[in-house]
Formats: C-alpha cells, sequence, structure tokens
C-alpha cells in the first residue's frame, strides 16, 4: 500500500500522519506531498517531500489531501487517474452528486457511490454534530434542526490559533479596560484571521457572507448535513460564532422530530452510538485531543415536545478533520475500494 498525503506541512496534515502511525495504517510507504515552498526539504521520518507533478501523482493506492479546495480541484482526479482512490478534507467535491460526503460512523455505506474515485470528508462544525444527529435521527425521524455553533481558532488553522495567542495577552495586561472599555481594549489588537478581535470575546461571523445573510460556514451546516443525514428537505437554521478556544468546536443543537421524543430512550441512543460520549456539561478544552465526541445538556425543549436540545463538542482538528480522514481510508480498505493501482 502506497499512501500519499496532500498538504502534509500543515495543520491538518500533520495529524493526519501521527493519526496513521497511531492506528497502525498498514502502507509500505506514507510520502508527503506539499506546496513547492516545502518540496525537496525533508519531513522527519518521512523523507523528502515531493511537490505535485503529473509525474509525481503517478502509482498510489490512496491519497489523503489537506491542502485546501484549489489544491483538491486540480489534484485529486490526477490522483485518481494514477491508480489512488482520494479521500479530500477541503470543500471542492462535498456537493458532487458523484462524490460520497462520509462521516464514518454515521453513513459508511455511501463511500460505494464514489463514482469519482474520490471520498469527501465533511467540514469539521458539521462532522461533530452529525454524530448525536444521526443517533437520535434513527430513533425519532429529525425533520428540523437549529445549529449554533462555538467553533475554536483552531477551526482556521495555526494561523488561527496565532492570532488569539498573541491577543491574549495583550489584552490582559489592562483588566480594568476589559470592563469599562471593550471596546477601547479590542482596538489594541489587529485581526486579520478572525473577523474581530477574539481575545475575551465572542465573534457571530465566521466565514464569507453570502447575498443571503448567511456565511458559507453556516451555508455548509445547513447543505452538508442534508446530505450526509440523506435528508434533502431537512429545515436547517445555521448560525457560527467564533470562540476564544484553541481547540474544540462545540454546537448547540435544537433537533425537532415527527413524534413526542423520550428523554430517556434519546440518552439510551447517545450512549449506545460508537465513538460517542454521554457527559453532563462536555467542553471543548475537554475534548481537545481526544478522538471521541461529547455529547450533553440532553433536553426535552420546554415548549415543544417533539424537539430536543443537546450540546455537542469535539476536536475539530481529529474527528473534524484528520481522523474522520484516516478512518474513512480504513474504510475504502476494509470495502475493497482500494485496489493496486496499474
Ligand atoms: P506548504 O507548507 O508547502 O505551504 P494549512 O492548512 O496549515 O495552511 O496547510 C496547508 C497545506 O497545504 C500545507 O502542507 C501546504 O504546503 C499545502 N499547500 C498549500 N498550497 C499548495 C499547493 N498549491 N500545492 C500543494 N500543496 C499546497
Amino acid at each position: 500500500m502506497r499512501v500519499a498525503v496532500v498538504g502534509a506541512t500543515g495543520a491538518v496534515g500533520q495529524i493526519m500522519l501521527r493519526t496513521l502511525e497511531r492506528r497502525g495504517f498498514e502502507a509500505e510507504a506514507i510520502v508527503p506531498f506539499a506546496s513547492e515552498r516545502s518540496a525537496g526539504r525533508k519531513l522527519d521520518g518521512y523523507g523528502v517531500i515531493r511537490p505535485l507533478t503529473d509525474e509525481t501523482v503517478q502509482g498510489y493506492h490512496l491519497a489523503l489531501f489537506s491542502a485546501g479546495g484549489s489544491t483538491s480541484k486540480a489534484w485529486a482526479e490526477k490522483f485518481v487517474a494514477g491508480g489512488a482512490v482520494v479521500v479530500d478534507n477541503s470543500s471542492a467535491w462535498r456537493m458532487d452528486p458523484d462524490v460520497p460526503l462520509v462521516v464514518s460512523e454515521v453513513n459508511p455505506d455511501a463511500m460505494d457511490e464514489a463514482r469519482k474515485g474520490i471520498i469527501a470528508n465533511p467540514n469539521c462544525t458539521t462532522m461533530v454534530a452529525m454524530l448525536p444527529a444521526k443517533a437520535l435521527h434513527d430513533a425519532f425521524g429529525m425533520t428540523a434542526m437549529v445549529a449554533t455553533s462555538y467553533q475554536a481558532a483552531g477551526g482556521a488553522g495555526q494561523k488561527g490559533i496565532d492570532e488569539l495567542a498573541f491577543q491574549v495577552p495583550v489584552l490582559h495586561e489592562d483588566i480594568t479596560l476589559l470592563v469599562s472599555d471593550g471596546r477601547q481594549a479590542a482596538s489594541l489588537v489587529e485581526s486579520s484571521v478572525h473577523a474581530n478581535t477574539l481575545a475575551y470575546n465572542v465573534v457571530p461571523l465566521l466565514g464569507d457572507l453570502g447575498d443571503n445573510g448567511y456565511t458559507d460556514e453556516e451555508m455548509k451546516l445547513q447543505n452538508e448535513s442534508r446530505k450526509i443525514l440523506g435528508l434533502p428537505d431537512l429545515a436547517v437554521s445555521p448560525t457560527c460564532v467564533r470562540v476564544p478556544v484553541m481547540v474544540g468546536h462545540a454546537i448547540q443543537v435544537k433537533a425537532t422530530y415527527e413524534n413526542d421524543v423520550d428523554l430517556g430512550e434519546a440518552l439510551e441512543v447517545l450512549r449506545a452510538f460508537p465513538n460517542l460520549v454521554v457527559e453532563d456539561a462536555p467542553t471543548p478544552l475537554e475534548a481537545a485531543g481526544r478522538d471521541e465526541t461529547f455529547v450533553g445538556r440532553v433536553r426535552v425543549d420546554l415548549a415543544d415536545p417533539k424537539s430536543l436540545n443537546f450540546f455537542v463538542v469535539g476536536d475539530n482538528l481529529l474527528k473534524g478533520a484528520a481522523l474522520n480522514t484516516v478512518q474513512l481510508a480504513e474504510l475504502a480498505v476494509a470495502r475493497g475500494l482500494v485496489v493496486a493501482p496499474a
């Protein structure tokens, strides 16, 4: 088995390499790819970093991509033509009808519809929400979902983490100002990654705003949830918010079902779902670095007996990205989708 990791020097790519190793993925070679900037350099434990060229992409069984949408658009099909099955962590292929969008515990059977040889990994926020959503949908039949995210700085990559890490000590210098004149405190630092000062703050704008007033990040929550759950008419009301957390996305979900819900049964199906842990009040800090997804604050809605409220948390770089990509690679092998390149 020859495996290419495209974007091997990036935040998610690095975790992909570690996750392959940690899970004992059997491969004769794991070969790192990155941009021309890094090509030729040695990556500890993996040899020389390759550039993407018509020659270098030949002869792989599997290619795992996390190098941005435009790189995936340009190179995924070339890896497929060279013999590989591609698992892509970018948004480039997610809504293509010939590309399955898969959460390993939720809709693994969709992998058999990889008509382009490409399997897409969902957006990190959608991913985390899908585990409890699927468990409860199978029990009660979901018709609508109001989802409000609390997304970590690390969702914007290393540069998102760095910007928050730089801002915190600057604002921390003057706690009195934070209390008495927050606008002045916020202006002490510049923000280029996040839409506003994130330290000691909450920013309700994340991604690019569309004509309908929703961001692309919010539209992913609607469109990807529908595709993963196979519910094209699911009513989704998404709001995405950035919070001053380094890693770990949280989502408050109000889900509405066809019939009245039963709290005991809800907790039972959540506890039985693979890689999902029920806790009283899960937090992103305690989810950082963990493979599991955590769900808690499960309550029947006060005003509507057909609705449940729950709070779900997961590591956006692991289950939200690198771990699910590796799980999909493992599934592709187990399901016989990976064959020897010609
Ligand atoms: P490089 O380190 O050479 O720039 P992140 O999401 O952390 O910013 O990482 C992005 C990853 O995608 C990095 O490994 C980066 O490589 C890689 N990358 C970015 N642009 C390209 C490109 N045009 N071709 C190949 N890899 C790319």
